[in-house]
């Protein structure tokens, strides 16, 4: 059974290269992305863990903990580790999963048998400080993801999660939102005081709370 938006994020214990990871006590009441690359020492993959590495900052400033996952072995991560900091100018600073056994790439749906019967796609999962999935996304091994992307969704969705607000089209952190339609007339006066620009009942225009 696949793994769906709203779902509650599955639990797992396997080895990574900064020691055994039980993963509900390693994300504890945090938001986190977990993401798996097919293989060590391939150049996309080499890329995308070296960029992952220099986002770090950002991550944590939002409360966020990265997980990586591959079904490589956990002496090939160390090894790899060096040609990402040699090669991409970040060192790896999150664990990356070794899971060898993929029984954790197919709790989560990342290998997908068509494609590769071994090896994982490029799966990325954001899951809530209350362990549900709220986003899944997957990309073919040939295309690297863009994980500004993968921060920008999180900045809607930590929006969401405490203004009851929705982000239209493109939308960049700053810019206008929408009300969400679960908040009736009413019920929006209280939460924006200020008004709105209504370009139908449906469609409700406020600046993007602070906070
Ligand atoms: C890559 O990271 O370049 C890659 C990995 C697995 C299959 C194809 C490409």
């Amino acid at each position: 059974m696949s793994i769906l938006i709203g779902d509650t994020a599955p639990d797992f214990t396997a080895d990574s290269s900064e020691g055994p990871i039980h993963f509900y006590d390693y994300i504890e009441g945090s938001w986190a992305v977990l993401f798996s690359h097919p293989k060590n020492f391939t150049p996309v993959c080499t890329t995308e863990l070296g960029f992952t590495a220099k986002l770090k900052p950002e991550f944590d400033k939002r409360g966020v903990k990265v997980l990586g996952l591959s079904v490589d072995k956990l002496e090939d991560h160390a090894g790899w580790a060096k040609d990402i900091e040699e090669t991409q100018g970040t060192a790896l600073n999150f664990p990356l999963l070794a899971d060898t056994t993929g029984e954790v790439a197919r709790k989560y749906d990342m290998i997908h048998p068509n494609a590769d019967n071994t090896l994982t796609v490029r799966s990325v999962f954001v899951i809530g400080p209350d362990k549900k999935v709220k986003l899944k996304i997957e990309y073919p091994a040939s295309t690297g993801r863009n994980f500004n992307e993968v921060l920008r969704v999180i900045d809607s969705l930590q929006l969401t999660a405490k203004h009851s607000v929705a982000t239209p089209v493109n939308w960049e952190n700053g810019d206008d939102v929408i009300i969400a339609a679960s908040l009736n007339n009413e019920a929006a006066k209280a939460k924006f005081p200020e008004g709105w620009k209504e370009l139908k009942p449906y469609l409700r225009i406020v600046p993007q709370p602070k906070g």
